[in-house]
């Protein structure tokens, strides 16, 4: 770690390690309830545990990008961050608000609107919260002595994620018209600008952990913006096919949808092209392990399982089904969710000057979770193509169809527990680190000594 303030960080990863396990609790909650075993309803009925479920997802990755950019931007900028108690406060009001709005859910308290559940009142104090967020990384950039081209990617995303949730906030009574809109957010979030904020921290990952110049790193990165805003902004057409939208969208969002891939392709090989470049072995096993698995499991969960379903033809059938759950987990957890443990995994040893970098828990960590994560998947694929076939091609009632897809709940029930024992290593491991440490500022150079072999 270079400077005092990049400690900030600590806090929002710990809130993320913390709604993570919430999360994953609320997952088995809803789980269990599909195989019939809902003796928690009168207390959290389905919906409220989705809404949940979905947020805390939502709250605690954007607490991991919080934290990512509190550690980045001043390393990457060379300078201080502008101010500590302004971070501090923003922080404790993000965890008031995420509480509100969990313990809302539970008493009815939201809005229906999938994704984007929280009330409006709350929505103004998380705008709130996200300005002061962003006022505190510019002003340190605007200070700082260095403008890299990753800072200002990362940062350029985390500006246009902020800007893109106006549009989930304004009032519409049709229904189309506000569907029309919540895509903004939810679309043009995961599939256009989060993908410069994963971009932004994969490029200062590699660059630490490969060697490879700079140069090379951020030339990539350009093309991978391109890439992303040429297929995802029209690509957004995917989810107006059947919404009462104009027909044309059925060409437009077919055609840029399908093109969306390449952005994810272009992230793997980016990555894996830099690592096998990078001629430098940094300790930090561990960090290198999920960056490669987030440039890798994105690429299979957004970019694959996401071709899987987005062409007209085949949406017909599967859209609103248990397939888009597959492919919901494995895009979100290859991508987002992998990306924010990658980042912790590379700064908790910087931070806390303990040399937790390739012990054999953080190890079973990362292949108990992915392999628990694909496993998870698998079951949503069985169930959602049975569920498309009873449903809509034999035309089953819903609810029947649902009885019969029972066995597979079961399968994901024993898949998540391998997803969530590797999940609780992941946590301890992270608890084995302790807090950060002044004493620890200074030890970058010294990791950058270990690599020059
Ligand atoms: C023990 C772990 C987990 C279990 C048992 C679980 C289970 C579930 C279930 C049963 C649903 C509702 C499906 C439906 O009826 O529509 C759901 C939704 C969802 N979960 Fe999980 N989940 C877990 C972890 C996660 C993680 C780690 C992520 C993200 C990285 C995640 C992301 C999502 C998303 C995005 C949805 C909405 C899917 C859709 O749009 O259809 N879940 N989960
Ligand atoms: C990391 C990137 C991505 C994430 C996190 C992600 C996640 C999700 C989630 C959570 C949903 C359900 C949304 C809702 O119903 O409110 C969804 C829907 C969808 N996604 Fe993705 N996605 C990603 C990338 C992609 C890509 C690249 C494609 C296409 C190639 C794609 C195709 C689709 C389609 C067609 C739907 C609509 C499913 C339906 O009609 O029910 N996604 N995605
Ligand atoms: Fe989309």
């Amino acid at each position: 770690m270079k400077y005092k303030s990049q400690k900030i960080a600590y806090y929002f990863f710990a809130l993320s390690m913390l709604l993570l396990s919430l999360q994953i609790i609320y997952g088995f909650i809803m789980a269990f309830a599909h195989m019939g075993y809902d003796g928690l309803h009168q207390w959290i009925p389905f919906n409220a545990a989705t809404a949940t479920h979905k947020n805390l997802l939502v709250v605690w990755i954007i607490s991991g990008f919080m934290g990512a950019a509190y550690f980045i931007i001043p390393d990457e900028s060379d300078h201080e961050l502008w101010s500590v108690p302004l971070a501090l406060i923003q922080f404790y009001s993000l965890a008031i608000v995420g509480v509100v709005a969990i313990i809302g859910f539970h008493v009815g308290w939201f809005e229906g609107r999938k994704f984007l559940e929280i009330p409006r009142p709350l929505d103004y104090l998380v705008a709130l919260n996200v300005i002061v967020f962003l006022i505190n990384i510019l002003v340190t950039l605007y200070k700082g002595k260095k403008h890299s081209t990753t800072a200002w990617v990362l940062t350029s995303g985390l500006i246009f994620a902020a800007l893109l949730y106006l549009p989930g906030m304004v009032w519409f009574d049709n229904h189309t018209v506000d569907s029309f809109f919540r895509w903004w957010v939810v679309h043009l979030w995961v599939e256009g600008v989060w993908e410069l904020i994963m971009g932004g921290i994969l490029s200062y990952l590699l660059i630490k952990l490969t060697g490879v110049d700079r140069e090379v790193i951020e030339k990539w990165l350009y093309v991978i913006v391109g890439l992303t805003f040429l297929s995802g902004i029209l690509g957004t057409g995917h989810h107006y096919y059947y919404i009462g939208t104009p027909k044309y969208w059925l060409l437009v969002g077919g055609i840029f949808s399908a093109m969306e891939p390449l952005a994810f392709l272009g992230m793997t090989l980016f990555a894996i092209q830099m690592y096998r470049k990078g001629n430098k072995k940094h300790p930090n096993k561990l960090a290198l392990h999920w960056t490669l698995s987030t440039a890798i499991v994105s690429f299979l969960g957004a970019g694959l399982l996401g071709l899987a379903h987005t062409l007209p033809g085949v949406n017909l059938y599967t859209h609103g089904t248990l397939v888009t759950a597959m492919h919901g987990h494995l895009a979100f957890w290859g991508a987002y969710a992998s990306l924010v443990l990658a980042i912790i995994s590379y700064s908790m040893p910087l931070m806390t000057g303990r040399k937790i970098l390739d012990n054999a828990m953080g190890h079973f960590a990362f292949w108990l979770s992915n392999i628990g994560m694909i496993g998870m998947v698998a079951a949503f694929a069985a169930a959602g193509v049975a569920q498309v076939y009873m449903e809509r091609i034999m035309g089953v009632d819903f609810m029947k169809a649902q009885l019969e897809l029972a066995p597979h709940f079961f399968v994901l029930i024993l898949a998540a527990t391998v997803f969530a024992t590797g999940i609780t290593l992941y946590i301890i491991n992270f608890l084995k680190f302790g807090v950060p440490v002044d004493e620890a500022i200074g030890q970058g150079e010294e990791f950058a000594a270990l690599q020059t072999n």
